[in-house]
């Protein structure tokens, strides 16, 4: 195994804690424990006594009843809870691929939904998102994509960072392509419920068939990443048995309190989502106008989905103008060089409160 360094938590390392303002998380406004367990009537009682044993290496079994809730035909064995989604990539990787077998992946792409696939020795073919379709995939070219050796075809919708949502048709074909070529389809929907219009939420991969797994985490749309709890929800035993089997050799079994807090957030997480889709809503919006007069600087696709956009810097090269930005206005804005992008492009982020404050921070000094 050799995996370069991750780009994007090196970026963070360096500015996260002593920039200003964050204008490019990926995650929703978080919370303290406090007020999480003042969602739920005797919930700070109960949590004082959580028992601080091992717990059940598949996750609590309350935790993954409670889960089941954001599926159609998922059961609670059918989920496997790991420490944050990162872990889950990591073992679905090394229990399902192997050296010279061929991965097609969603790009751009976080970069562990490709860089884990590429250091066991496996080819990765880039599933291109292009932003003069409004970063939609083309699926001609994933027909293009397939090897013989081909084994899985790796999505992120709503995608980190372009916020695209796939459509319903589009989604139907890649499963379809899954299905009819016998490959493994790898779903990460940690995004999900984040649509702007519920409406066009689309099924869970896990619940259309069982060559798909479904990546699910609490630290997108429920705003809790410091709980690292996330699962896979799938109905392929083999793959489910594979990485279970592999993750007595990472961390065992999840952090006791941390699943605690996770099932209060996964009972009431209607309240949780209502929240972070109120401030994205409020977000966008400022989002929109900020865009519309500075229309010379930056092009913008507005995102349905998620808490995150690529815009394109227009004006020269990215990665000094987000140096500058961090440096003389205190404004953290993502290069998109951490995604391999050539074009110019940024992360921002809209999924926390203070980004009226980021907004006119920055407003004031691009008007300088
Ligand atoms: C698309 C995607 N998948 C997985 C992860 C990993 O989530 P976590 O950090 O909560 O483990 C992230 C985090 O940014 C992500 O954006």
């Amino acid at each position: 195994m050799n995996l370069p360094p991750f780009k994007l938590e090196r970026y963070f390392a360096k500015h996260e804690f002593n920039t200003e303002y964050l204008l490019c998380s990926s995650d929703c406004e978080a919370m303290s424990i406090a007020d999480l367990l003042a969602m739920e009537e005797g919930a700070a009682e109960k949590f004082q006594n959580v028992w601080l044993g091992y717990t059940e290496s598949q996750g609590s079994p309350t935790l993954r009843h409670e889960i089941c809730n954001l599926y159609e035909t998922i059961q609670p064995e059918d989920i496997l809870v790991h420490t944050g989604a990162e872990e889950a990539i990591f073992l679905f990787m090394h229990t399902i691929l192997e050296e010279h077998e061929h991965v097609i992946v969603h790009t751009p792409s976080y970069q562990a939904l490709s860089e884990v696939a590429k250091s066991i020795g496996c080819s990765i073919s880039p599933w291109r998102a292009r932003e003069e379709n409004g970063w939609a995939l083309d699926l001609d070219e994933l027909r293009g994509l397939l090897h013989t050796n081909t084994t899985a075809v790796i999505i992120n919708t709503p995608h980190n960072p372009t916020g695209y949502l796939m459509s319903r048709t589009d989604y139907e074909a890649v499963h379809q392509f899954v299905e009819e070529n016998e490959l493994i389809l790898f779903s990460d929907e940690v995004y999900r419920e984040s649509e702007n219009d519920p409406a066009t939420r689309l099924p869970a991969a896990c619940d259309l068939g069982d060559y798909a797994i479904s990546l699910g985490v609490t630290s997108k749309t429920y705003g809790l990443a410091g709980l690292r709890i996330g699962w896979i929800a799938t109905k392929n035993k083999k793959v489910y048995d594979s990485m279970a089997a592999l993750k007595d050799y990472t961390t065992i079994c999840n952090s006791a309190p941390s699943e605690f807090l996770a099932e209060v957030a996964m009972r009431n997480r209607r309240i949780l989502v209502a929240r972070n889709l109120d401030i994205i809503r409020t977000n966008l919006n400022i989002l929109d106008e900020f865009f519309s007069r500075h229309a010379d600087l930056f092009s913008w696709i507005r995102p349905h989905a998620g808490s995150m956009a690529f815009p394109r810097y227009l004006a020269g090269d990215v990665e000094s103008f987000c140096d500058k930005v961090a440096r003389e206005a205190g404004v953290l804005l993502l290069p998109g060089s951490v995604y391999d992008d050539p074009d110019n492009h940024f992360r921002l982020g809209f999924g926390r409160k203070n980004l009226p404050q980021a907004i006119n921070r920055l407003d004031g000094y691009l008007c300088k």
